[in-house]
């Protein structure tokens, strides 16, 4: 018996998949909608807003549990610095964290 080429099993396996209705998907598109979240304002607010809006919501800042202290949300900043490499220098760094320390 003749072994079957390699272009007839892919041509079969298409066929098959065919007959079975399998397609590829289409790339989906869609709109966000409008931002609405706000930082609150506050000595210091305007690195916040230049840095920490970037990559989320500031509902992320707005659902922390109030009066966190400067250590935690000194531990934040440097998370987002150091864990997902958020471009933001040491000056920058440490005025927003006073920002959040007093504001939240
Ligand atoms: C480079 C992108 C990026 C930037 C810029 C950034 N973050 Fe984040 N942030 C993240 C990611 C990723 C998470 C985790 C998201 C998740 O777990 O769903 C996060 C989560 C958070 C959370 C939720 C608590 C936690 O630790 O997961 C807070 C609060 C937060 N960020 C504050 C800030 C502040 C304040 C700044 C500005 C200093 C900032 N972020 C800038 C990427 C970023």
């Amino acid at each position: 018996m003749r072994m079957p080429t390699l272009s007839s099993l892919a041509a079969l396996a298409a066929a098959v998949l065919t007959m079975a209705g399998v397609s590829y998907p289409k790339a989906l598109t869609y709109t966000l909608p409008e931002e609405t979240a706000t930082l609150r304002p506050g000595p210091g607010v305007e690195p916040a807003q230049n840095h920490c809006l970037k990559c989320h919501s500031a509902d992320y800042v707005n659902t922390q549990p109030p009066n966190r202290g400067k250590a935690f949300w000194e531990a934040e900043v440097t998370k987002m610095t150091k864990v997902y490499h958020a471009p933001i220098n040491d000056a920058d760094a440490k005025s927003i964290a006073d920002y959040l320390a007093k504001t939240y």
